[in-house]
């Protein structure tokens, strides 16, 4: 794999806590914090339950699947779901 091949990392914080994780680019934010030793509540995984509801303080993120379970004013107000948001940019986290 050449280096342009490889996935874009980011850094994650967390807030409270002030935690931080590797985001990789091509998994979920979940997973990340979950490897990166954070504990973070979920349960279906899939965006649907809302479980690792979070909102986003600083950075982009994108999802894969059309709509995760978040309202056009949810998303607006910076409410995210890690279990199925993949990180575009360093990015802050607060448990919701
Ligand atoms: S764990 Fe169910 S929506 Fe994220």
């Amino acid at each position: 794999m050449s280096p342009s091949e490889a996935p874009a990392l980011f850094t994650a914080k967390v807030e409270p806590g002030d935690q931080q994780f590797d985001a990789w680019a091509n998994q979920p934010l979940l997973l990340s914090a979950e490897q990166g030793g954070i504990n973070w509540p979920s349960s279906c995984r899939n965006g649907a339950c809302r479980t690792c509801i979070s909102q986003l303080d600083q950075g982009e993120v994108r999802y894969q699947i059309e709509w995760p379970s978040l309202s056009a004013e949810e998303k607006a107000e910076g409410y995210v779901l890690p279990c199925v948001a993949f990180p575009c940019s360093d990015l802050t986290l607060r448990l919701a």
